[in-house]
Order: structure tokens, then C-alpha cells, then sequence
């Protein structure tokens, strides 16, 4: 008669012991206890009893702080259309994902936004055939590391432009447009462009000479100038002679960034103001 009585208390004791266990596990886990403590890094970690609870540092609200933050990423996100992220500021900008140039130009105090990269990656992006990608809406790419790329800076305001290679060569034409987007601008000109074409004069330099460049000017969907006339290129171009004389000598083939119209599906390996056969990979242009 015993037995089963013990079995019995033995049960509510154990019962009582896991409800315990269960309840102490549970307040655990979903109410979390405040923390004042230093990491293994040495960082100072603050924690609330509860998430949601402000943290105030000398009377600042952190959570408020990094809402104001997230909304104001929002903003610059949806403003990013007009103005050129890197001149609003260049944290943000970086935080944004976007690529600034600061040491040429001006740039410390007028800071300059990627809007571009052409770059010999192996990859046919900036092509005769795809000449729509110069006036379009298409975003190729990322902003950092070495291949083709158009970012929303294509698409802002812009009236200086600052063409930067890897190798350390750049040309700058300042006040080129009236705060004209580079789409709109490429919208406005025929490909390729036969009469009254647009071209900007360089306003700074840094580039080696070379004897087959006519000049420094940019042209903007400049048709091939030799007799033959089978190489025009969209976009930016350069002048050069190439196997007849100046000005523009099959363009596409000999001062492009790609695009040559016979090839038309293969990107060329030509890098603008620096020609052919440079040392370098890519050519950058920034805007602002
Ligand atoms: C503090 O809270 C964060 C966010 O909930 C959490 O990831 C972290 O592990 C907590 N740190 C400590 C020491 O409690
Ligand atoms: C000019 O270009 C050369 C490469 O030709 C480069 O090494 C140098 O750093 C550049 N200088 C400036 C001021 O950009």
C-alpha cells in the first residue's frame, strides 16, 4: 500500500521541479535581462530589460537617432535622381553604395560621384548594337571593384565631367553641360551624329602624349571620319588617326569606350582619351 504512494510523491516532486526548471528557462529567454558590459574587444554593450526601451546617451535617444537615420537614407535614396550623392556628403554616399573621387579637380571641395566605368572586363556591356544603354533608364554593375558600370549618377543633374583611368591618366571638362542628366544629353544627339555635333573642349589634363590623337575634345556619338566611314561609335569619343588622317579615324575602332558599329555586338578594347593598346583597364567618369 505503501509503494504507490511514493511513486505518487515522487511524481509531484518531479513535476514540481521541471515546472520550475520550464519557468525559469521561459522568463530567459522572452524577457532578457539588462546588460552593462565590456566584450572581449573591449566594446561597452548596453542592453535593456526590454528591446523596445530608449537608451539615452547624455539625453540622446539612440533608437531615435537611428530611425532619423534610416529616414533619411529613404530620402537621399529617392532624391538621388537629381543630385549627385557624393556633394550632399560622402559618408552617405558610401553608405549608399556609391563610389566618390575627391583628389582631382576640385574634388576636396566639390566632390565627385561615379557615374560610369568602361571597363576591358571581358564583358560586351558598352556595345554598338546596345547604344540604347547611353540614353535608357538600365543600371549595369556595382560601383566598386574594376567592371562596367552605370549607376543612378547617370541620371543627375550634371555639368562637369572627369574621365579617371586605373593607370592614373584623366581629362576633366568643366561646365560641358547646363545641368543636363548624361541621358537626357545622349537622348538629344543622333546616332551616330553627322551635323552640328556637340563636342566640350578639356579643361584640365593629366595624360601622356600620344601621336595618334588629333585632339583632346570629347565628341558625342561621333560618325567615323575616314572615307570609308564603317566605324562610328555612340557615347563619348576621341579623335585619332588610325590607318588614315586625322580627325576620327575609324572612331569606334581607335577612340571609343566600346562601342563600334562594325563590330557591333563586341565591346572594343579602347579606352577613350588614352586610345588603344593602353596599359590601363578601365576608364571611370565621375560627375558633378
Ligand atoms: C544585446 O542585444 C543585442 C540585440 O538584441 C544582442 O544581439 C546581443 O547579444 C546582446 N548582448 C548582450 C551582451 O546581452
Ligand atoms: C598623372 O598620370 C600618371 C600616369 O601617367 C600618374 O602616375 C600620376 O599619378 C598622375 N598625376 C596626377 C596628379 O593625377
Amino acid at each position: 500500500m505503501a509503494r504507490p504512494s511514493s511513486v505518487r510523491t515522487m511524481t509531484s516532486h518531479t513535476l514540481t521541479l521541471l515546472a520550475v526548471l520550464l519557468l525559469t528557462a521561459l522568463v530567459g529567454t522572452c524577457t532578457g535581462e539588462a546588460v552593462l558590459e565590456e566584450d572581449d574587444f573591449g566594446r561597452l554593450i548596453i542592453n535593456t530589460t526590454d528591446p523596445s526601451q530608449p537608451v539615452l546617451v547624455n539625453g540622446v535617444d539612440v533608437q531615435e537617432l537611428q530611425h532619423t537615420v534610416a529616414s533619411l537614407v529613404n530620402v537621399a535614396r529617392g532624391s538621388s535622381s537629381s543630385i549627385h550623392p557624393c556633394s550632399i556628403g560622402l559618408d552617405t554616399a558610401a553608405f549608399l553604395g556609391h563610389k566618390c573621387e575627391t583628389r582631382l579637380v576640385g574634388g576636396d571641395a566639390r566632390p565627385w560621384t561615379l557615374a560610369a566605368r568602361f571597363s576591358n572586363d571581358g564583358v560586351d556591356t558598352w556595345t554598338w548594337s546596345n547604344y540604347i544603354l547611353w540614353s535608357n533608364n538600365e543600371l549595369v554593375g556595382t560601383a566598386q571593384g574594376s567592371g562596367d558600370f552605370k549607376g543612378t549618377a547617370w541620371f543627375g543633374q550634371t555639368t562637369d565631367l572627369l574621365f579617371v583611368s586605373d593607370i592614373g591618366e584623366w581629362i576633366a571638362y568643366e561646365d560641358a553641360l547646363a545641368q543636363q542628366s548624361l541621358s537626357s544629353l545622349f537622348a538629344s544627339v543622333p546616332v551616330p551624329c553627322s551635323s552640328g555635333c556637340p563636342s566640350f573642349a578639356a579643361t584640365q589634363q593629366n595624360i601622356t602624349s600620344n601621336p595618334d590623337r588629333c585632339d583632346t575634345k570629347v565628341y558625342l556619338n561621333p560618325r567615323d571620319h575616314d572615307p570609308n566611314g564603317q566605324s562610328p561609335t555612340c557615347g563619348f569619343g576621341w579623335s585619332f588617326r588610325y590607318n588614315q588622317a586625322c580627325p576620327l579615324d575609324d572612331v569606334g575602332h581607335s577612340g571609343s569606350l566600346g562601342p563600334d558599329s562594325y563590330f557591333a555586338t563586341e565591346e572594343q578594347r579602347v579606352l577613350g582619351f588614352l586610345g588603344r593598346d593602353s596599359d590601363a583597364t578601365f576608364v571611370e567618369l565621375y560627375v558633378r
